[in-house]
């Protein structure tokens, strides 16, 4: 099935069309009726419909009240107790974790209930620091309690997810609907270039599966670092957090970048974009600006630049002189931490556009530990805690086999394909798969197919989106998509 399809197929399931939107002639039989009684019937029955829908709305907007109630009891509770404990911010996880929990033990926040609190009760709050802005979609400033120490925001997640980060506040946040994989990590640094960048090694710590009523503190600083994939359409997340910053917040990235949030300095960016439309209409001449600009950047520049053009790599001229040209001006660690980071900053890429059409909660599963848990052991041990009557490998096979039917992932798999990647799963060697493969398949046939079958067990240890499962991690220059 392609791509198209199935976003159609699922999105019809979802959001079930009205009849003209669906084409269905909607003239005709009022036409027909026109001067019988049944003109009338019809009448009443729309006035049925919108008495009905009365009714609804009088019944959504109810519940928003009673959810205001708990809202306002919730953040008046948690500010006493807050202020009771001297506004001491150490304290204040606990405080939120117990609140939110409380708070979602007295009303149902979920998607719609929120929607109706926002707009049917026109709900005006003092905005919070994430109001108007991308985290979340949107967030959405619950409670602002009157000193402004603290806010409670309800996060509404379709298909967005987050960075690998750590915080410059402290709170709590609670998954009041859907699920979510989260992830947490660990960061050793080994070199500060500056306060705004750092190197060193990132490590999974843990990941475990979210359901509403679970909560999780937040505390300021590198001592928590995590991120959260999003299993289910919508997912609500309630945050409760202090509002001043008490530290900088750094996102990370594999194997081992730690760099300022929200820093983005507007003129690289624009010289990016500049190279990108360079790169389009005039290759050459992007060969000789990207060398020039390289060969005496700053790390920053280096970091955005790989990071755009690592997917580009095949469409520029001579891009070993270029990695070259970076080299000449940065230590050659550096260049090959960010290099790798721009390999997983494109697998992460990958997933999220996956992510983007997936719907099917076991797969979107798959994606979140292909996205955050980078080793093949912790992925298979993590399936089978979910699925614990089903084989992992078996498991996880059928969903690289449902996902290359389905969607577009740039391989295309076979059930010997299939079996060899069932075999790599098992840890064997290329030697080892055929030999079990030419237990399972016609020996004629393996012979016939056995150049074909070693490139593709090449292929699939190079594949970008399944490099957790398959590959090592990206190497310098040498490896491919
Ligand atoms: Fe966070």
């Amino acid at each position: 099935m392609n791509d198209s399809r199935s976003l159609t197929d699922a999105s019809s399931d979802r959001n079930p069309q009205t009849a003209s939107e669906r084409g269905e002639d909607l003239v005709s039989p009022i036409m027909s009726d026109v001067g019988t009684k049944r003109w009338g019937s019809s009448e009443t029955e729309n006035h049925r419909t919108s008495l009905a829908q009365v009714e609804h709305a009088s019944h959504d907007l109810s519940q928003a009240e009673r959810l205001d109630t708990v809202i306002q009891r919730t953040g008046l509770t948690l500010e006493k107790a807050w202020r009771s404990e001297n506004y001491n911010d150490y304290r204040f996880p606990e405080l939120a974790t117990s609140a939110l929990q409380k708070m979602q033990e007295e009303g149902a926040f979920l998607f719609d209930s929120i929607a109706t609190w926002l707009i049917g009760l026109r709900k005006n709050v003092s905005e919070g620091p994430n109001e108007g802005g991308t985290f979340g979609q949107p967030p959405v400033t619950l409670y602002s309690d009157t000193s402004a120490r603290f806010v409670i925001e309800a996060l509404v997640w379709l298909d967005g997810t987050t960075a690998i980060h750590d915080h410059a506040f402290s709170g709590a946040f609670l998954v009041a609907q859907g699920s979510s994989v989260h992830t947490e990590y660990e960061f050793e640094m080994k070199e500060e270039i500056g306060t705004d960048m750092r190197l060193g090694s990132l490590a999974w710590k843990t990941s475990e599966i979210l359901t509403p009523g679970m909560a999780r503190p937040i505390h300021a600083g590198e001592g928590f670092i995590h991120a959260l994939f999003h299993l289910d359409y919508p997912s609500i997340t309630l945050v409760a957090r202090t509002t001043t910053s008490v530290t900088r917040q750094y996102n990370y990235m594999y194997p081992g970048i730690s760099s300022r949030a929200f820093l983005e300095p507007t003129r690289i960016k624009t010289q990016i974009r500049m190279l990108k439309a360079l790169l389009l209409a005039n290759p050459q001449h992007f060969q000789s600006l990207a060398e020039s600009l390289l060969s005496d950047a700053d790390l920053w520049t280096v970091r955005d630049f790989f990071a755009t053009f690592y997917e580009k790599r095949d469409s520029v001229p001579d891009w070993d002189r270029i990695v070259a040209a970076a080299a000449e001006g940065q230590d050659e660690t550096h260049i090959s931490a960010i290099i790798q980071s721009a390999g997983e900053a494109r697998k992460i890429a990958e997933v999220v556009a996956l992510r983007r059409k997936v719907r099917k909660k076991d797969l979107r599963f798959f994606l979140a530990l292909l996205m955050n848990v980078p080793d093949r052991s912790d992925i298979v041990r993590m399936t089978a805690e979910r699925y614990p009557d089903s084989d992992p490998s078996e498991k996880i096979v059928s969903w690289i086999s449902e996902l290359s039917d389905k969607y577009d992932i740039g391989l295309t798999f076979t059930p010997v394909t299939l079996a060899l990647a069932s075999a790599a799963l098992d840890d064997m060697d290329l030697q080892s798969a055929l030999d079990t493969l030419n237990k399972q398949f016609p020996t004629a046939q393996l012979m016939t197919h056995r150049g074909a079958l070693s490139d593709a067990w090449d292929e699939l240890h190079s594949i970008t989106l399944f490099r957790s499962l398959f590959g090592s991690p990206v190497k310098g220059v040498a490896s491919r998509r």
